[in-house]
């Protein structure tokens, strides 16, 4: 079965659309959806099309109604505080008032008119997976609905330098190709595990997809930064402050890297620890080609600075919201909002448009094209 028309999708919890730069031209938004009002600003300034699909308000506020047709897949990048390792882990069983559940229950009404997405695709943080039962509820929730499903998860490193796991639970209605399950390099030990938590009448609605391993990733935090003399530096008496704060095996490094005299760049965040039973702030530099993950900023430590070593000389500067697009697989022209809190926030928040990109080219698409060797549908 082969296809002219474009896919099309809703995408719930849209932030600044980054699922939909990733799924590409080739696919249709015909709705999408955020309450943030900074975010949905950031929408419509990157998507000409926004006042025919983008709905501004609380998911909780939405009718199966405001949802046109059949969508070929639901996308949800619901909030990670639902599932996050580092939130209170609420989680889903904490009760059907999360912000998934409002997603999910459009989801079902859209079932009962018989207009249930053939595929769902459901993005968090990797917390999801060991969360207690929150992840069984998901998979049991899916089950009701009649889905098939399975979990990847997708490091953005893969295919940018910035280290960024995420789950991603991909869902279908559809026969699944023979040829889209098996062995991918995004079957960790966290799927795994969590996959062989899941009672036996979820575990047999599990899909093993498949998918080719990423080409090698050709660029490191170094190549996509600004110049040097492009970028406001911070003063040198700052970042004597940050080096001061870094444990002796950081620093043992940082002195290393200074001694060999080459350029080295480093992300650094700085992380409250607990040393000897006493809570002491860290500042904690990775140089492995890598940013650490982007963060939603609350407060001045949550943005990432940059270390860099060059000569001899250390200095340091912020990550600017340009750079962090350039993490998350941005296109150069997209457009964030001017105050920089705001844009590190909507790229902190956002999906790796690469990552993205892989789950449609590898089994989105071909999921949805269908292949000629299908295994029997439930
Ligand atoms: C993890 S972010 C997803 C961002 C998006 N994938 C992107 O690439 O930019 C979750 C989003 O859900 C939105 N959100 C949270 N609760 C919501 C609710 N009750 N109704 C609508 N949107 C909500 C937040 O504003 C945030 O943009």
């Amino acid at each position: 079965m082969s296809r002219n028309a474009p896919r099309t999708f809703y995408e719930f919890f849209a932030g600044g659309g980054m699922a939909r730069l990733g799924l590409g031209e080739a696919w249709t938004c015909v709705f999408a959806n955020d309450f943030d009002p900074v975010k949905s600003a950031t929408y419509r300034a990157n998507f000409a099309d926004a006042a025919d699909h983008f709905r501004q308000g609380d998911v909780w506020k939405l009718e199966a109604a405001d949802l046109p047709g059949r969508a070929d897949l639901a996308w949800a990048s619901s909030p990670c505080q639902d599932f996050s390792l580092a939130g209170a882990r609420a989680g889903l069983t904490g009760g059907r008032s999360s912000a998934f559940f409002g997603f999910w229950r459009l989801m079902e009404a859209l079932a009962s008119e018989g207009r249930a997405p053939r595929t769902i695709v459901i993005e968090n943080v990797c917390g999801l997976l060991t969360s207690g039962g929150d992840f069984t509820a998901l998979c049991a929730a899916l089950a009701d609905q009649g889905y098939r499903f399975g979990a990847l998860e997708i490091d953005a490193a893969r295919f940018l330098p910035q280290s960024r796991p995420r789950v991603f639970v991909v869902a279908t209605l559809d026969p699944v190709p023979a040829a889209l399950t098996g062995d991918s390099p995004f079957q960790t030990r966290l799927v795994r595990e969590a996959q062989a938590r899941l009672p036996a009448e979820l575990a047999a609605r599990w899909i093993w997809w498949r998918g080719a391993a990423p080409a090698a990733r050709n660029s490191d935090l170094a190549s996509l930064l600004e110049p040097d003399d492009a970028v406001t530096w911070h003063t040198p008496a700052r970042t004597q402050a940050l080096i001061a704060l870094m444990a002796p095996l950081h620093r043992a490094r940082l002195d290393a890297l200074q001694a060999s005299g080459q350029r080295a760049v480093g992300g650094l965040f700085r992380r409250m620890r607990v040393e000897h039973g006493v809570r002491v702030q860290r500042a904690e530099a990775r140089f492995d080609g890598l940013a650490g993950c982007l963060r939603t900023p609350r407060g001045g430590s949550s943005r990432q600075t940059l270390v860099v070593i060059d000569a001899g000389e250390v200095r340091s500067r912020l990550l600017s919201p340009r750079e962090g697009a350039r993490l998350m697989g941005l296109p150069e022209t997209y457009q964030l909002p001017k105050a920089a809190t705001s844009a590190l926030h909507v790229i902190g928040d956002g999906v790796a448009a690469p990552a993205v990109r892989w789950l449609a080219a590898n089994i989105l698409e071909p999921l949805l094209e269908g292949a000629p060797a299908v295994l029997a549908a439930e």
